[in-house]
């Protein structure tokens, strides 16, 4: 399995994202300022591997403080919550990963200052493992979605380098496959960062998953050919009334989508579902430096002075999706009563 991300003796390695497909390399982050940059730098991306990365920062941080008290050690901690809470403002994951590494701090506090450090790197372990499990059960309930025979288009990357692994709209597709089914993966570029051509085709190229890269302007033409039986996308952040930001371009698949008949599926784990957000006008979306959309591999190619707009996010409304799929069963409309009682089922809390 590719390893996004992984605790190690050293610090926290990372495969770097924006290095793919062309090269394969490893960063090692040694503090948490260094997390904080590869995540606001996108050297690794995708919600879920944004929160354990952040989870793993914290510990980090933690493990290298030289509070003595529990009282600075907490206040270190808070320092340090609040720089990387500062990284990207969509993904929730994020802000879920700093409340549960909070959390297991006050239920942890009263132990020695070296156990605490110790129970933190754990608890962020145990989220990376937990990841890939919930990417797996993902999997197993998607899959049964999926033509048994056909194509299935995806936008941006929800691979396992988006998350600690497997991935959640890529687990689906990877299930549907290690089922006996015929998918023929259809990638959308997803311009401006090329998540689709960078990073989606070359996770499916590794695990020989036939896969067809179209720049995003082609989707609603390959619909219309009749290419595609399904389409199945990741999350950033699902309000508690099933709108869905993910990455920009999203929305407009999902209306093609409808247009054509064609399910139009989210595929997240609980940890993307934000019941405290009521509607998708309340998801903050990340706007990204105008240069992403000006240069194109370090070349300029939009006129010195011209407006650019450049959010890294949109909100498809929850009447476009035919369902969501997460880790503890299927969620379908209406998405207010169904997420709710999925969320409700309360994971394990280790003390
Ligand atoms: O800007 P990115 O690359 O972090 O955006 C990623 C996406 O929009 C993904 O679809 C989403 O995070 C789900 S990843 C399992």
């Amino acid at each position: 399995m590719i390893q996004t991300l992984e605790w190690t003796d050293q610090g926290v390695r990372f495969i770097d994202q924006t290095k793919l497909p062309t090269e394969e390399v490893y960063v090692t982050c040694t503090t948490h300022e260094q997390v904080a940059d590869v995540i606001r730098n996108m050297v690794v991306r995708g919600a879920p591997a944004i929160g354990v990365a952040a989870a793993m920062g914290i510990a980090l941080g933690v493990s290298n403080s030289t509070a003595e008290s529990t009282g600075d050690l907490k206040r270190d901690l808070d320092q340090i919550c609040d720089l990387i809470g500062k990284t990207r403002p969509t993904a929730v994951n994020l802000f879920w990963a700093i409340r549960r590494m909070q959390e297991k701090f006050e239920r942890i506090r009263i132990r020695p200052i070296p156990q605490i450090k110790r129970d933190l790197i754990e608890e962020a372990r145990r989220m990376h493992a937990e990841d890939i499990a919930a990417n797996q059960a993902m999997g197993r309930h998607g899959a049964t979605l999926m033509p048994n025979d056909g194509g299935v288009l995806t936008h941006c990357n929800a691979g396992a380098l988006a998350t600690a692994g497997y991935g959640t709209a890529l687990g689906v597709i990877r299930a549907a496959v290690e089922q006996g089914k015929k998918i023929h993966v259809y990638a959308d570029e997803t311009r401006p960062f090329l998540q689709g051509s960078r990073l989606t085709a070359w996770e499916l190229m590794k695990d020989g998953i036939p896969t067809t890269v179209i720049s995003d302007n082609m989707a609603g033409a390959m619909m219309s050919q009749g290419k595609i039986g399904a389409i199945v996308v990741g999350a950033d952040r699902i309000a508690a009334n099933g709108d869905v930001a993910n990455k920009i371009g999203t929305y407009t698949v999902a209306i093609l989508a409808k247009e054509h008949g064609i399910p139009f599926y989210v595929a997240a784990p609980i940890s993307t579902v934000d019941l405290a957000c009521a509607d998708g006008s309340r998801i903050p979306i990340e706007q990204r430096n105008a240069r992403e959309i000006t240069h194109i591999a370090g070349k300029q190619m939009v006129p010195d002075g011209v407006e650019v707009e450049n959010p890294a996010f949109d909100v498809t409304p929850a009447k476009y999706v035919a369902a969501i799929i997460t880790e503890k069963g299927i969620a379908r409309a209406p998405y207010d009563q169904s997420l709710r009682a999925l969320a409700g089922q309360q994971a394990e809390v280790h003390p």
